[in-house]
């Protein structure tokens, strides 16, 4: 087997074929699987045939498994997975429900945010429900010099309890209690990071967690915030994932940010299974 890497004619992504993730991967794909990540920030496998046992071990393979604050969302035999569903048993949401409806960045708000975080498409509306995902990196390179000089050596404040606050702030499914608050505390990260890997620079700041730039006061900070949120969401520097039955889409959240989209009907079944991996602190 040989992994194909095709990049997307988008500012970020890639598709990958030539590797059968429902088998084991060998050690040396494995890493070349995750230098191709690094590089394109997305990557996207068509028509996977795998079992979360399969999607775990390749996990494993990339990295320590992360297992999520809502822990009522995992499978019961396998806390690394998370389920992403809309479909609800007895009333009740099986997995989050209206995941990652707006854009973030997977555990900013965490000392240790998740490096790579993947989904294998179980069900999906046709033609609905895209994830759209934007370089970080093409966003602060594409950045006026007035805006970098203002933001080096800047830090933000990202915090869970923001989009509960905001997105889903009437949302009866998505609560979180005084607890599952308790266990993710306001985190403090550099607005530019740096990719280990690569030595390029992304701005790392979303929409979802960052409440605040701490080195500015609250209008110089949301105006900035606004700025760098236009840049990074201009749609020439978005990839757009159209699922499909069978995709296994993984992303660097350290350089990129995404968002799902909601446009698909209350009875359409998106159903989708996640795992992701810890990442080092943001430098
Ligand atoms: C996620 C997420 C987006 C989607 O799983 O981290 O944001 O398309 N999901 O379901
Ligand atoms: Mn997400």
């Amino acid at each position: 087997m040989t992994l194909v890497i095709a990049p997307t004619d988008a500012a970020l992504g890639a598709v990958a074929t030539g590797v059968d993730l429902g088998r084991p991967v060998e050690d040396a794909v494995a890493a070349e699987v995750r230098m191709a990540l690094c590089q394109h920030g997305v990557l996207a496998f068509p028509d996977q045939d795998m079992a979360p046992e399969a999607q775990v071990a390749l996990t494993r393979q990339l990295g320590e498994p992360e297992v999520h604050v809502l822990s009522d969302f995992a499978l019961e035999d396998m806390p690394e997975v998370f389920i992403v569903s809309n479909v609800r048993k007895d009333g009740k949401p099986v997995g989050a429900i209206n995941a990652g409806q707006y854009w973030h960045s997977d555990l900013s708000y965490t000392a240790r945010p998740t490096f790579a975080s993947m989904l294998h498409a179980k069900e999906v509306p046709p033609g609905r429900g895209e994830t759209l995902f934007a370089s970080m990196v093409r966003a602060y390179e594409t950045l006026s010099d007035e805006i970098k000089v203002r933001i080096d050596g800047c830090h933000a404040v990202h915090d869970y309890t923001l989009a509960y606050e905001t997105v889903f702030a009437d949302n009866p499914d998505r609560t979180l209690t005084a607890e599952q608050a308790a266990e993710v505390p306001p985190v403090e990260h550099p607005v530019v990071r740096t990719q280990v890997e690569t030595g390029r620079k992304a701005i790392y700041v979303n929409p979802g967690f960052t409440r605040r730039i701490v080195e500015m006061d609250a209008d110089k900070s949301r105006e900035t915030l606004e700025t760098l949120f236009a840049q990074a969401t201009d749609p020439s520097n978005i990839y757009t994932h159209h699922w499909q039955v069978g995709d296994f889409l993984m992303w660097d959240n350290r350089i990129t940010m995404h968002m799902a989209l909601s446009n698909y009907a209350a009875n359409d079944v998106r159903h989708l299974l996640r795992t992701s991996v810890t990442g080092e602190i943001p430098v």
